[in-house]
């Protein structure tokens, strides 16, 4: 499947999720574990949390603080080491696991435990699956009583990013950040909250897709140093263009701080644009800046004429990662 189908397949996988049974998981408490696109589904289920934190972990193992309640393992292979040995030290703990995965051997490992597993479709790049991984951790940590039914949030996403991409708001926000991009480094900006989430997944997509550098930072704490970086006297700094992600349920002095950011930075380096989240729920906002970032993640690749599907170092590293 094209990465253009894969990523116009969002709003269905968003469906999907609302749709699925939420697995029944009784546990006090909650960490996410996984890696690349799945460990940004993490980062999405852990913004919906509200009555307890639910951390994301990404790497080996397990935090030491993990000593009790559930471990929710997304990997879309179901065969990425770091989660596994995270699993592996859930075990050891004796802590409660629940999977969401497309197949591998967390899957079988769920099967050979019977632990709850949203088993999600297979096929795709891992990344193009953030909706389906995404619904399934929120449905788990949903199951575990860890934070509301997200049934609604998921189907106002839906509706806002189908919207996005079939009126075409995205593409054309993206051709013209594209064009701004014109030979840069993107450095995407967030606010803390869903935005921040947003802008790494811009990164990690116009990494992943179009295969270029890019940064990403959050507000506020990046006017505490980042900035300065901007600062230098002359021309502008060249090799690199901001993008401003905004979303209206900012804290109001982090929107203060855009505008004031922008204004300061704006001498010194190219602001390529600013990109406004729609929708009311936490979700709709959340995704609707993700599909502007994942429509310029394959503008960028169409224009260099790369095929925005392989992630041909990534295979290459874990096979090395294998054989050592
Ligand atoms: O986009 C990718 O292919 C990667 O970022 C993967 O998501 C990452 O390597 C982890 O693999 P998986 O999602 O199968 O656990």
């Amino acid at each position: 499947m094209t990465m253009r189908d894969q990523i116009l397949g969002l709003p269905g996988q968003l469906r999907w999720a609302a749709g699925q049974a939420q697995p029944s998981v009784s546990a006090p408490a909650a960490l996410l574990t996984g890696m690349g696109g799945s460990a940004m589904a993490c980062d999405v289920a852990s913004l919906t949390a509200v009555h307890y934190p639910v951390p994301v972990h990404r790497g080996y193992g397990l935090p030491p603080w993990a000593k009790d309640g559930l471990v929710v393992a997304v990997s879309y292979s179901g065969n990425t080491e770091e989660t596994l040995s995270s699993v592996e030290a859930a075990m050891v703990r004796g802590l409660t696991v629940a999977v969401v995965a497309s197949g591998g051997r967390l899957v079988d490992l769920a099967a050979d435990n019977g632990w709850p597993h949203v088993a999600v479709p297979a096929g795709l790049q891992p990344r193009a699956a953030l909706g389906y991984l995404a619904g399934g951790a929120l449905r788990v940590i949903e199951g575990a009583g860890l934070i509301p039914s997200q049934v609604e949030e998921l189907e106002e996403a839906a509706t806002v990013v189908e919207s996005l991409l079939t009126g075409g708001e995205a593409w054309k926000q993206a051709e013209t950040i594209a064009d701004r991009l014109d030979g840069k480094v993107a450095v995407i900006y967030g606010g803390s909250g869903p935005s921040a989430v947003a802008a790494r997944r811009w990164k990690t997509q116009i990494n992943e897709n179009a295969k270029r550098p890019a940064f990403w930072s959050e507000l506020p704490e990046l006017d505490h140093n980042e900035i300065m970086g901007w600062s230098q006297s002359g021309e502008k700094v060249r090799p690199y263009a901001v993008v401003l992600l905004r979303d209206p349920a900012d804290h109001p002095r982090v929107r203060l701080r855009m505008e004031l950011t922008r204004e300061l930075i704006a001498p010194r380096i190219t602001v390529a644009g600013e990109v406004r989240a729609f929708g009311n729920g936490l979700l709709a906002r959340l995704f609707s800046l993700i599909v502007v970032g994942d429509a310029l993640s394959l503008t960028l690749a169409e224009r260099a004429g790369i095929d925005p599907v392989p992630v041909a170092t990534i295979e290459e590293l874990k096979l090395r990662l294998q054989e050592a």
